[in-house]
């Protein structure tokens, strides 16, 4: 039977109910996976776009606030090192590969965060991690990426931290 995108939500909604995110990151993470692995899955939900707006937000739950989005990136992108202000995020890789760095915060100047690199590993398909509120990282694709990911809540909403490194 194909994963659906109704069943990938309803299954994070269940275990962000039960567990919250705190306890229940490594499930949501299981689920998110297992989206992966189903290629209708990705072939339904992670189309092509164009490369203004790589992000589309597949499902917003109207009670808890988290969502499912799909990032398609054509091209190189490569991001600067960040955190998700307060929301937590799972990042899922379906396709192409991503050099993920993160970093460590050393000391905070007024309200900018200083941050030294920490660890650095490459994502492949159906790998997937979870960040959690205030963790900083830096994605970096040098070639087409598709990738599923959920985040806490909309991060359209959401004011990042001013951030440096050292
Ligand atoms: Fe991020």
């Amino acid at each position: 039977m194909p994963y659906s995108l109704d069943e990938l939500a309803k299954d994070i909604k269940g275990i962000l109910k039960d567990h919250g995110i705190q306890e229940g990151s490594d499930k949501v993470c299981y689920y998110v996976q297992k989206a992966l692995m189903d290629q209708s899955f990705i072939h339904n939900n992670l189309k092509d776009r164009d490369d203004q707006n790589p992000r589309e937000i597949l499902y917003e739950d109207p009670e808890l606030g988290f969502c499912v989005c799909g990032h398609v990136y054509n091209q190189e992108a490569n991001g600067s090192p960040h955190d998700h202000g307060s929301s937590w995020a799972v990042y899922g890789q379906a396709a192409g590969e991503t050099e993920m760095t993160e970093w460590e915060i050393v000391k905070q100047e007024n309200d900018i965060k200083l941050v030294k690199e920490i660890k650095k590993y490459v994502m492949k398909p159906g790998d997937v991690k979870f960040y959690n509120v205030g963790d900083v990282h830096s994605p970096i694709r040098k070639e087409p990426v598709r990738l599923l990911r959920i985040e806490g809540k909309n991060l359209d909403n959401v004011e990042r931290s001013k951030i440096k490194e050292l």
